[in-house]
């Protein structure tokens, strides 16, 4: 038996617009998986952590979640990874970075807002990917749309069918449970006091039970017989090769606040959610089924504790046995690593590691030599993982030091925070005291203005560039100068020496198009 047979992990992120539960749903999953006992402790600590982390001020001052890592608990025999992702819409580059270590997402959608825009931005990085999306329609405990009309929707707009798992039970605004289309079970939940801290307790029957059509009175219980018989007619089967390519998403309702509904997902989940899947490297395409030890670092988080500067890098396990000390090759720097402060954290508490698996994600401290991207693995069997993609920046600014003095400090900076993928920097050829940098939401700014000052004591001149595009360019024979119909727009390098421009719209775009034939505009690296 393989090792991920015998311990089965699912690994998995949660995606959604700010406000429409993530949170809540993310706690109350640890509350059934026995990893917290009273809901409201990772909000709590939430709370908490602005007291101790003080680059986290902007988090503070802006009230929003910027850190993030992963949240780990055992349920019914299965080790579950929960990548915990910044919610707001300006650090979306980072939440893009941790869906390339998921093996699945949930996608959590407001009953009453439908499909928000920034779940749009993120389902589109899961569908490119190709993995699972699973959805759950939250706040049922609230009026919202029909679901036939959120269903069609979520195609309309995502361009994906939905499979409901289940239906909501009785009517809008007053929902009393779920029924389960493939027991032909329905689950009522009773209200409870607890406000949603506790698990809450439900009875399940048969929908054609005397006493459930009781319980819900003939309507509803008409109501319910209507729409399920509907579903079976005009909805599409359940086709699992459907979901494991992404083109077709299971769909649940439920109220995470009065935890409703999330017993009967999180189960359902975790029986059709995909085990880690095998990883592509230059060399070969790696199985998680594989002795030989490879993981890839997707994210570094520096200053997670303020009183010892540190930097954390974050990586997914692909295959093989990870056990504390082990030393392993750092296929970037060509280097061998020892890695011996292996860490798990759960909200803000830090664990020793001992020992993990394909699909867990384990926080390294970084001595500064780990880049997004970059590949560990067992020394003597070297490969390399693919490059992440990159993720279009949409806004620009000129960044240079305000003391020219400070020069070297605030190249240091640039280039070390770029590597951890704190912001995408280009140059402008010919000019050397300034850079620009590339973000996809503008909160990344403050933490590059921020973080010059608080690590590496440089103030920054900050200058908006009215471009809302990034292209790179290719060609024949390309002399990136000689654009034509560049007069509003920028031609610049990346890190690696590609060129690429800088447009202020779509419109614009097109224009220089037609201008330049024989030219390729792409909106990542081409050869990425
Ligand atoms: P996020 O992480 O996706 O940004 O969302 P979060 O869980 O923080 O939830 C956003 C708001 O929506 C919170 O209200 C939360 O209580 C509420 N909420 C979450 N799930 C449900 C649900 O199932 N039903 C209803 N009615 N509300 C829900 P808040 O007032 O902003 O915060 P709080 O004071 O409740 O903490």
């Amino acid at each position: 038996m393989s090792v991920n047979e015998t311990n089965p992990r699912r690994t998995f992120a949660i995606i959604s617009h700010p406000d429409a539960g993530k949170t809540t749903l993310t706690e109350k999953l640890l509350l059934y998986g026995g990893a917290i006992h009273l809901a409201g402790s990772v909000k709590a600590r939430k709370a908490q952590k602005h007291a101790v982390s003080d680059w986290m001020e902007i988090e503070k001052q802006r009230g929003i979640s910027v850190t993030s890592s992963v949240l780990q608990f055992d349920y019914q025999g299965i080790r579950v990874n929960i990548l915990d992702t910044p919610g707001h819409q300006d650090f979306s580059e980072d939440t893009y970075r941790t869906l390339i270590a998921a093996d699945s997402a949930v996608m959590i959608i407001d009953v009453a807002k439908g499909v928000e825009e920034q779940t749009k931005k993120l389902f589109r990085v899961c569908k490119d990917r190709g993995i699972p999306i699973f959805t759950f329609v939250n706040k049922l405990d609230r009026f919202g749309r029909n679901p036939f009309e959120l269903m069609e929707e979520i195609e309309k707009v995502l361009g994906i069918r939905a499979y409901p798992m289940n239906w909501p039970v009785g009517v809008d605004g007053n929902y009393k449970g779920v029924y389960n289309r493939q027991l032909n079970q329905v689950e009522l939940f009773a209200k409870d006091d607890s406000h949603g801290q506790r698990a809450v307790p439900s009875t399940t029957g048969n929908v054609e039970d005397a006493a459930f059509r009781q319980l819900l009175g003939e309507d509803a219980h008409q109501a319910l017989c209507d729409d399920i018989a509907l579903l079976d007619m005009a909805g599409d089967e359940f086709d699992y090769d459907k979901v494991a390519r992404g083109d077709l998403t299971p769909m649940f309702f439920g109220s995470a606040m009065t935890n409703f509904g999330v017993r009967p997902f999180l189960e359902e989940f975790l029986r059709l959610a995909p085990p880690p899947a095998p990883r592509r490297s230059s060399e070969e395409i790696v199985s998680p089924e594989s002795d030989v030890f490879s993981a890839f670092v997707f994210k570094i988080q520096a200053n997670m504790n303020p009183a010892h500067r540190d930097r954390i890098a974050f990586i997914r396990i692909c295959s093989g046995r990870f056990e504390r000390g082990m030393n392993v090759y750092h296929v970037q720097s060509g280097k061998q690593v020892k890695l011996s402060q292996p860490q798990q954290f759960l909200a803000q508490e830090r664990t020793l590691v001992e020992e993990a698996l394909p699909g867990d994600i384990i926080g390294l401290f970084d001595p500064g030599i780990f880049a997004i991207g970059d590949t560990l693995c067992q020394p003597g069997h070297e490969i390399r993982f693919e490059d992440f993609p990159v993720f279009p920046p949409e806004q620009f600014a000129r960044v240079q030091a305000k003391d020219t003095m400070k020069r070297k400090q605030f190249v240091k900076g640039m280039t070390q925070l770029t590597q951890e993928g704190a912001v995408q920097v280009f140059r402008q050829p010919s000019v050397v005291e300034s850079f620009v940098v590339g973000v996809v939401g503008s909160l990344q700014f403050e933490v590059l203005q921020y973080r010059l000052k608080q690590e590496y004591g440089v103030d920054i001149l900050m200058n908006s560039l009215p471009y809302g595009l990034a292209r790179w360019v290719a060609g024949p024979g390309l002399n990136p100068k000689a654009l034509k119909g560049m007069d509003n727009g920028m031609v610049l390098e990346d890190t690696r020496g590609r060129p690429l421009v800088l447009i202020t719209t779509e419109w614009q775009l097109n224009w220089v198009k037609e201008r330049n034939p024989g030219v390729e505009f792409y909106a990542a690296p081409p050869d990425n």
